[in-house]
């Protein structure tokens, strides 16, 4: 038996990056994948084909997580197409940089309800599936897991980036006191916190040599994550090999939260 047989998994922003990988290693250990997108069909067109290429099972709902109506929508049509939800990966997010004094309100606005907002939107759908449910002893211990995409900067501030830090700081409390709220439910409620992983959102700082050069400064295993590297953590994080880890952040950062200037400094 594959470790997350037949659980019904929902990973939001799946259509490419980090959420791709989390949908595809979820996939292979057995798990019906929902693999939502806001705009990008083909994306999660791709990444449904590639998890049926190898056996697996997926479908693609289109919902952009900012918006309640669409949220509601998106888990009706995954409760109707597959009965029940198991497992709600909180991964949706972006940034809109720009400096303090640069920075307007709608670049704050769009990224606290995507990254934070949307979290609270998809959660709160989830968890009153799973109190209604409740444990099903075949499939987990758990009555139903949440995994919430944070990131390193949930502690490492971020100058040119104060929304961005403000809804990852955000994600770490709200996912804290839900899974303090739920714990009794016995719903499993954890963050993960990606360090500077290879996709999309943060070609600039690798694409290059010099770049990527800089950016392993920040990186004392001195290797830039790749998506693979966050699958594989959700996927233990949702098995019930993680059973007794709750309310917690795993960091997969090659240790950039470890000061890496004071290596030699201080
Ligand atoms: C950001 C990336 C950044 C990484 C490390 C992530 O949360 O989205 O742009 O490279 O943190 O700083």
């Amino acid at each position: 038996m594959k470790r997350l047989q037949d659980r019904v998994t929902l990973v939001t922003g799946s259509s490419s990056g980090i959420g791709a990988a989390v949908a595809e290693s979820m996939a292979a250990e057995g798990a019906k994948v929902v693999v939502n997108y806001a705009r990008s069909s083909k994306g999660a067109e791709a990444v449904v084909e590639k998890i049926k290429a190898f056996g697996g099972d997926a479908i693609a709902v289109q919902a952009d997580v900012s918006q309640e109506d669409q949220v509601k929508n998106m888990f009706q049509k995954v409760i109707d197409t597959y009965g029940t939800i198991d497992v709600l990966v909180n991964n949706a997010g972006l940034q809109k940089d720009a400096n303090l004094v640069d920075m307007t309100l709608e670049q704050w606005n769009k990224v606290i309800d995507v990254n934070l907002t949307g979290q609270f939107l998809c959660a709160r759908e989830a968890a009153k599936e799973f109190i209604r449910r409740g444990v099903t002893p075949e499939k987990s211990c758990a009555a139903g897991v949440i995994i919430c995409m944070s990131s390193v900067h949930e502690v490492i501030p971020w100058a040119g980036h104060c929304n961005y830090a403000a809804s990852k700081g955000g994600v770490m409390l709200f996912m804290q006191s839900i899974a303090q709220e739920l714990a009794a439910y016995k719903i499993r409620i954890n963050s993960i916190a990606p360090g500077a992983i290879k996709t999309p959102i943060n070609k600039e700082a690798w694409e290059t040599p010099e770049a990527e050069a800089e950016l392993l400064k920040l990186i004392p295993y001195n290797r830039v994550g790749v998506p693979e590297d966050i699958g594989k953590a959700a996927v233990w994080l949702a098995s019930d090999e993680a059973e007794y880890v709750h309310g917690t952040t795993i960091f997969v950062d090659g240790g950039m939260t470890l000061y890496p200037g004071f290596a030699t400094g201080g």
